[in-house]
């Protein structure tokens, strides 16, 4: 585990975009109009005017309404079937690259990422140009070694004739597409004038871009060009945090093997007459099924997948899955089957984060708080998961008066009958339709809404109550466990079962530090040295919290009874004062 850690860490820390010409979402008409215009004009654009496109197709994005995540996972699978993925050298020409792909016709869009060296994702306006594309390529010859005659849309594009140096993809062009380091963060953030517009640049700055989430997609896409060998049906999809907005840059790419058009779950049997059916060997149980068809399927990957590295078949996790680390890309992948309750969870998550803009900033902001103190990690353990933290936010903003966030009970009230979805026997229904949802006029500001959070679970009764976003309410606990959040839709579970009872009270404890350090003005105002000022700016606010040196002493604070939450809070302000009175003299 610790090996593919520190891998995906490696991987992720080299990733990034040298150069990127997005148009943004315009329909397809238009770009198939505008990309004749587009290859002549816009060769050498720079980032900026990519991001400024960007922005304004997605403001009509919001005029014409918020997609679902169903019509965003049609348009990127769509988009990344005409897509390939190409490894180029640092010394391609740019301009020759494009003329030779735009060959086989128009490309929409492309661009440059490094990973282990330069890689370009293009996508073309028609499916057919990728079919005559790869009717050129060569099969890799002149090694030592053999190569598996497994063809796929990953690519190396060799020498294409003299180095033209006026357009080459050289290193300086390179636009980070990472997250940046926390200490670069922190200067950033300690620039902002407001601790709301801290939160909004943190967001902007760990969120997942536009290519970035192509790039996922068009991953998945490349594994289910593996699996279709045998279900020809099938499609593999992203879920978690790649798709449900709450994706940091650098997190995992957790995939779905989604085999539902072919186990024939939607097909209904006519109720007379002749009717044929194919013929299927069995299994004990759906269980066993995953499990064989993970086990072949990741065999393939292992085997004969280009670029897939690492390759773990862990089937007897209750959610069996293969690990492996895509290279060109730098995800650390997770494919699953037969996972649809998760599924239903990124869409709800989706949904919430839609919902209201404070929701996004606020779990972003609080995750990222939470890895800074290592109440978070990328290893699987007895710690707190992204996942649960980000239950626990939705919870905190269904809490507040009035709530900025609708009960997942409320959500399912609201339901139509195409929405109604029982799996396995939980009951996963809720509305799709945003217009049918009314929030109620919550005005607090994303400052208050941390200051807030960290109160909030300061004195959260954890140790008898439990997290429920079905009920927006804490409900007595089912099960002795330190934190108890219940699984939105397989109900009896609990989503933080891993976490330990030291994890919860480092928790406890550094959300009342938190909390503490928000209401002091030497903490929540600017400190001088902001834009314009010299020198590095002095953190403050968000930039305190996120300083682990401002922890004082978590680490070596013995474990306590645990008190009353006022008790203990009163005590740590006593410490905290005589640290501060301590570092003044
Ligand atoms: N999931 C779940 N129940 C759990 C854990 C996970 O339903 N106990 C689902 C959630 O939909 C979650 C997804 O599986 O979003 C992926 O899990 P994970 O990778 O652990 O979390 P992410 O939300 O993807 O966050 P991260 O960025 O840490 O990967
Ligand atoms: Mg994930």
């Amino acid at each position: 585990m610790r090996i593919y850690a520190s891998f995906r860490k490696t991987m992720a820390s080299s990733f990034a975009v040298c150069r990127l010409h997005m148009r943004g979402r315009a329909s397809l008409a238009k770009c198939l109009q505008k990309t004749d215009a587009f290859l002549h004009r816009s060769i050498g654009t720079d980032v900026v005017i990519a991001r400024a496109e960007a922005t304004r197709s997605d403001e009509s994005d919001e005029k014409n309404g918020r997609k679902s995540l169903h019509t965003l996972h049609m348009e990127r699978q769509e988009q990344a079937e005409r897509s390939v993925l190409i490894s180029c050298q640092s010394s391609t020409n740019e301009k020759k690259f494009l003329k030779y792909l735009s060959k086989h016709g128009e490309i929409n869009k492309y661009f440059f990422y490094e990973s282990y060296g330069v890689y370009a994702v293009v996508e073309f306006a028609n499916q057919e140009s990728v079919t005559s594309l790869l009717e050129g390529v060569a099969i890799p010859g002149g090694s030592h070694e053999s190569a598996v005659p497994f063809k796929s849309r990953l690519l190396s594009l060799r020498n294409l004739g003299s180095v033209d140096s006026s357009n080459q993809l050289s290193g300086r062009q390179c636009q980070p597409q990472t997250t940046i380091p926390i200490n670069e963060l922190i200067k950033r953030l300690s620039r902002e004038e407001s601790i709301d517009k801290q939160i909004s640049s943190l967001t902007e700055a760990y969120q997942l871009t536009e290519e970035n989430s192509r790039l996922r997609f068009l991953v998945c896409s490349l594994l289910k060009d593996i699996a279709t060998a045998y279900f020809p049906e099938c499609t593999i999809k992203p879920f978690g945090s790649s798709v449900n907005g709450f994706g940091k840059l650098g997190c995992d790419l957790d995939m779905l093997l989604d085999l539902d058009s072919i186990t024939g779950r939607n097909v209904k049997l006519p109720k007379s007459g002749l009717s044929l059916e194919y013929q299927m060997k069995r299994a004990n149980s759906e269980r066993a099924v995953t499990q064989s068809i993970l086990s072949v399927i990741g065999e393939c990957v292992d085997q004969f997948g280009p670029g897939c590295v690492g390759v773990q078949k862990i089937l007897n996790a209750r959610c069996p899955l293969v690990r492996f680390a895509h290279q060109p890309s730098g995800f650390q992948c997770d494919l699953t089957a037969n996972n649809r309750v998760a599924m239903k969870s990124t869409e709800l998550l989706y949904l919430y984060g839609e919902l209201d803009p404070r929701v996004r900033s606020l779990v972003f902001t609080v995750r990222c708080w939470a890895r800074a103190h290592g109440v978070t990690s990328s290893i699987p353990g007895a710690w707190i998961t992204n996942f649960s933290l980000t239950v626990m936010v939705l919870f905190f903003l269904q809490k507040r008066t009035p709530p900025i966030i609708p009960t997942l009970d409320h959500l399912r009230d609201l339901a139509g009958p195409g929405d109604k979805t029982v799996i396995e026997g939980n009951d996963c229904t809720f509305v799709s339709d945003f217009n049918k949802i009314q929030l109620q006029s919550n005005t607090e500001t994303l400052e208050q809404l941390l200051g807030e959070f960290f109160e909030f679970y300061a004195t959260f009764p954890f140790s008898r109550m439990s997290i429920n976003i079905r009920k927006g309410k804490e409900q007595n606990k089912p099960e002795v466990a330190p934190l108890h959040i219940q699984n939105p839709f397989e109900t009896s579970l609990n989503v933080s079962k891993n976490v330990n009872a030291s994890q919860l009270d480092r928790f406890v404890a550094l959300c009342q530090e938190s909390a503490w350090l928000l209401q002091q003005s030497e903490t929540s105002t600017p400190r001088g040295g902001g834009a314009g000022g010299e020198g590095a700016p002095t953190p403050w606010g968000l930039a305190t919290l996120l300083l682990p040196s401002q922890v004082a002493g978590i680490k070596s604070r013995k474990k306590r009874r645990r008190e009353p939450a006022s008790e203990r809070i009163k005590g740590l302000l006593e410490s905290l004062k005589n640290k501060n009175q301590l570092k003044k003299s």
